[in-house]
């Protein structure tokens, strides 16, 4: 690989949040049994194994930046053949996502608590990805911030590595200048293609399963755009 694929800088700033009384009470319950630590997973104390997690083999989806969650426990929950690894670093909304698969009694859900690019640079295989999710990732709209963007050409590839031949790489931002970054560093990589090419701008029209988070609906108010786009990694010849 030519580029380095990490950005530059870490695309999430890291504040310790208190979690609430729920939160805690949740993430003591369940962190143990449905939660790692992509640290652990980096220095090899503990092993990346979906197939161990899941107790199956089954389609895997890596979401990135889950948030609150709220997205991450409907889609599971729409798609029980399907598994979700949701990896975060904000503990509050990991518990949050505790909190909404345990009482939705969801099993296709396991959470990481860390640096999803480190993880998908170090270990998890390529290839073995049916899709990447990244919803509403941080917009950094200052200038002098913009090199902390998660979605930029070294990470594009490198995302674009782990998808299996026709998997997918969802992006959804109501930033326009963020998403016309997106869809320019995407067009660029050569082992995607966009599903929605044929469409004005190339914009895949907003899915109806897609919830409103928090961020989105900020963003209607604020009276910005929201632009999705979905990317399918090109079988190889
Ligand atoms: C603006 S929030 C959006 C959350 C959620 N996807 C939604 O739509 O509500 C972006 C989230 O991405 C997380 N994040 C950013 N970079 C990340 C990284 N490299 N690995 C894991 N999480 C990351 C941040 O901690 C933050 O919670």
């Amino acid at each position: 690989m030519t580029e380095a694929p990490h950005p530059p800088i870490p695309s999430f700033v890291h504040h310790r949040s208190r979690l609430t009384e729920g939160q805690q009470h949740a993430w003591d319950r369940w962190w143990p049994e449905r939660g790692h630590d992509v640290g652990d997973i980096l220095t090899g104390a503990e092993p990346y194994d979906p197939q161990a997690w899941f107790g199956r083999r089954a389609p895997l989806v890596l979401e990135i930046g889950s948030g609150m969650g709220e997205s991450t426990a409907a889609l599971a929950a729409a798609a029980p053949d399907v598994d979700h690894i949701a990896v975060e670093v904000y503990e509050p909304g990991l518990a949050q996502l505790l909190m909404r698969i345990t009482e939705a009694g969801l099993t296709n859900v396991t959470l990481l608590r860390g640096d999803a690019v480190a993880l998908l640079d170090q270990r998890v295989p390529p290839g073995s990805l049916a899709g990447i999710r990244i919803f509403f990732p941080d917009p950094w709209p200052k200038r002098r911030h913009r090199k902390r963007r998660l979605v930029q050409p070294g990470f594009v590839a490198l995302a674009a590595a782990r998808l299996e031949p026709g998997g997918l790489l969802h992006l959804a931002t109501d930033w326009d200048d963020y998403a016309q970054q997106m869809r320019t560093v995407c067009d660029a990589e050569p082992a995607l293609e966009n599903t929605a090419a044929d469409r004005p701008g190339g914009w895949t029209p907003r899915p109806e399963w897609r919830p409103v988070t928090k961020f989105e609906q900020r963003a209607r108010v604020e009276g910005r755009t929201v632009h999705d786009l979905v990317y399918r990694a090109r079988r190889t010849p």
